[in-house]
């Protein structure tokens, strides 16, 4: 079984808007012409509508929102909904964050509302999940892992588990250069497919588990190399155009 591997950046909370035009441009430039993977791109929310406005047949990345919330419209000040996104050529959403389950108090059951919203909009979630320094300690992560997807995904058909997307990210390879090994992280996809077969059998045996936490061109390919890690989810290293199309080029080397 072959799956497709997805690169996706996530940008967090950076650049202006004239900034993400600027990127994309230059991305454009850079990247890998290659239909062996998916890209994705997502950029905070205000620069959607000036990137999708660029965007033409030809381009070979898709925009994701970084968050969405459950309800299509209403009185929730400052949150964005799933038609939203879609309506900016949104393909994909990220759904519990790592920072929105630790700054912004995200639970597993918001986590549960968020993806039957995006499924419901025709967006494809961004599933993160992953265990705290402490959690692994503890030798906590498998249980924390299999407790954040079982409920994260809790009422969910098999049909729909298969549109979603799960990325592992361990909290404490996030943003601080320190990656898991490749071992560490293979064995925690491993678990996670175990884990999404036991529950929901082989419908759901293409299920793109990504990883996410430190990766950059300097250790992309060894996690390429990897036949559990379908692709990567990218912070620091995603903002900048020539790194992010090395990145891209790696996962193209290693798929074709
Ligand atoms: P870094 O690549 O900066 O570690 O961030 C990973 C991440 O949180 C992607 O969602």
């Amino acid at each position: 079984m072959m799956r497709t591997r997805l690169i996706a950046g996530n940008w967090k909370m950076h650049k202006t808007v004239a900034e993400a035009v600027e990127f994309v441009n230059d991305f454009r430039q850079a990247m890998p012409s290659s239909t062996a993977i998916d890209i994705l791109l997502a950029p905070p929310f205000v620069s959607l509508f000036a990137i999708h406005q660029t965007m033409t047949a030809n381009d070979r990345f898709t925009l994701a929102g970084q968050n969405l919330h459950w309800e299509k419209e209403g009185a929730f000040t400052g949150e964005i909904s799933g038609p939203m996104l879609k309506a900016l050529g949104c393909t994909f959403v990220l759904v519990g964050h790592s920072e929105r389950r630790q700054l912004f108090g995200e639970s597993n059951a918001d986590v549960n509302n968020k993806v039957n919203a995006a499924l419901e909009h025709g967006l494809g979630p961004i599933v993160c999940i992953g265990e705290t320094l402490e959690e692994r300690d503890a030798g906590k992560t498998q249980a924390i892992v299999k407790d954040q997807l079982l409920k994260g995904l809790s009422g969910l058909s098999a049909e729909k588990v298969s549109k979603i997307t799960i990325a592992y990210e361990p909290v404490w390879a996030i943003g601080t250069g320190r990656a898991a090994t490749i071992e560490q992280a293979e064995e925690v996809h491993t678990f996670i497919r175990a884990t999404l077969t036991s529950e929901w059998g082989r419908e759901v045996q293409d299920v793109r588990i990504l990883y996410g936490g430190s990766v950059g061109p300097q250790n992309a390919e060894a996690l390429f190399g990897c036949a559990e890690i379908d692709g990567a989810l990218i912070g620091k290293a995603c903002l900048d155009p020539a790194t992010f199309a090395k990145i891209c080029s790696l996962a193209v080397s290693a798929s074709t």
